[in-house]
């Protein structure tokens, strides 16, 4: 799903496919045609941060995913759905999927041919799919999930735990357990179900939907209305404590494992979600999803937290000193706006993620009696290290302190230079104006140029990429 300027892409597509067809029409038409108008997919999306990441020639609308785990055995049995349309003539296609068998696919209800290369499941339909055309491919797959190496970047896949499982993270996790396009710029709904032995739990994004136990096995449903880019989809399965509500009119579903106590640190910090949810809408507008929710794991492998769409994840170190923290639930949140429903377009573009969740922290304490966001601001400044650009910080530092602090800072310095009632205005736009679509730095500046009226990018290429300490504004 493709909200920006690449919604006139298909329809582009299609006139220059039907001016094709004319061309070809005076000598063997079909011939010509097939050849000039289908071409592969690409079999990634050119970004120099997730090589092989991400796959061109169509765009995903909604998957539907059934899985079913056994943790008895680690092995995961799954159906996909994919609807997409065709951006370009396809004579074949790549899905992103590590490890896993693939049993069939499908094309349109049709048999396709489909083969592996390396991360990709490279699918040939038994004819072309032309330009702007919908269609829908099924996957059936199979095996023992794994998760991709853990490097600079963070661990992210499929972690097999003591009592079942954890899918997550970022800048990619999705291919571990579902066929995927893994890239943030192909945005989609999602319903994900999830059948596990009776008793465990099994949560994912999105509004809980009916679930059904039936010969000693439970479906757990989830459906993810608002477009959500691959690395935000989660599936944790284990023995949770699972409460269920509603907050603010809708489902929020929070869930602490069933072996921490209900009044440690770890449940009352998530009890927290709503009023800090709250909180943050006040300042960057209206929340975006229609749920809430959050999940606490115990996990030492997770050593950290995801802002995964609508139900964060939050691993064990965060509560390690028996306090609340409520500033690692503001982050997270502070996502769901900033990152989620307003999604890089790449990840080079990655600061307008961490600098506004950092941000969001800044706000939280100061609302929370602590030190003014002009404090924090003051003392972080003064401990900047300004040879570290925060706009393309470079693969090895796409989660460093350029990214999220010295992001943060960029933020407080455009609230100094246009001023508070400008400032918070140029957010609730962005994230009225983005929602559900994706973005990019220069988007950013050229709404807060159109808002304040000023001239806005030499503060932005100082605070993002200047190699000094820049004036303080
Ligand atoms: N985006 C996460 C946050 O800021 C943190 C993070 C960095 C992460 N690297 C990761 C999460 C790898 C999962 C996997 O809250
Ligand atoms: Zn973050």
């Amino acid at each position: 799903m493709r909200r920006t300027s690449a919604q006139i892409r298909p329809a582009l597509a299609v006139a220059v496919a039907a001016a094709l067809v004319l061309v070809g029409c005076t000598t063997e038409p079909e011939d010509r045609e097939a050849r000039a108008v289908f071409r592969a997919g690409s079999a990634d999306l050119a970004d120099p941060y997730v090589p092989g990441s991400g796959n061109g020639g169509y765009d995903v609308a909604a998957y539907r995913l059934a899985v079913r785990y056994d943790p008895a055995s680690d092995r995961l049995a799954g159906r996909a759905r994919i609807e997409a349309t065709a951006t370009h003539g396809l004579s074949r296609f790549n899905l992103d999927l590590t490890g896993l068998e693939v049993a069939a696919v499908t094309v349109d209800g049709g048999p396709a041919r489909h083969h592996r290369d390396g991360h990709e499941l490279v699918v040939t339909p038994g004819s072309g799919i032309p330009a702007g055309r919908r269609f829908t491919v099924d996957v059936e797959y199979s095996g023992v999930p794994t998760a991709r190496s853990a490097g600079p970047l963070g661990s992210g896949g499929f972690l097999h735990t003591a009592d079942g499982a954890i899918a997550l993270g970022q800048p990619h996790s999705a291919a571990a357990w579902f066929p995927v396009n893994d890239h943030p710029s192909d945005k989609a709904t999602y319903d994900i179900e999830a059948t596990v032995p009776d008793g465990l739990a099994a949560l994912s994004n999105g509004v809980p939907e009916e679930r059904v136990s039936r010969d000693g096995w439970t479906t757990w449903r989830w459906s993810e209305r608002s477009p959500m880019a691959s690395y935000l989809a989660t599936l944790v399965i284990g023995d949770y404590r699972v409460e269920t509500g509603t907050h603010a009119g809708k489902p929020i579903v929070t869930a602490v494992p069933a072996s921490l106590p209900a009044t440690g640190p770890e449940a009352t910090s998530v009890a927290r979600t709503g009023e800090i949810a709250d909180f943050l809408a006040s300042r960057f507008g209206p929340y975006p999803f229609d749920s809430y929710g959050g999940v606490v794991v115990t996990d030492d492998r997770v050593g950290y937290a995801l802002e995964t769409q609508s139900r964060p994840v939050y691993g064990p170190s965060f509560f390690r000193n028996g306090r609340l923290n409520l500033g690692v639930v503001t982050h997270e949140l502070a996502h769901q706006w900033f990152g989620n429903s307003v999604t890089v377009t790449g990840w080079r573009d990655i600061w307008l993620n961490e600098g506004f969740a950092t941000y969001a922290e800044w706000l939280w304490e100061e609302h929370d009696g602590g030190r003014s966001a002009q404090r924090i601001f003051e003392s972080q400044y003064a401990m900047t290290d300004w040879s570290r650009p925060t706009l393309d910080p470079g693969r090895e530092r796409l989660f460093g302190t350029a990214v999220y602090q010295r992001g943060a800072l960029a933020v407080h310095a455009l609230r100094r230079v246009v001023g508070d009632d400008t400032f918070f205005t140029i957010l609730r736009t962005w994230t009225d104006q983005r929602r559900g679509g994706n973005a990019t730095t220069d988007d950013l500046v050229a709404l807060a140029e159109r808002v304040s009226e000023k001239p806005l990018r030499p503060l932005f290429d100082a605070w993002l990429t200047g190699t000094t300490a820049p004036a303080l504004p």
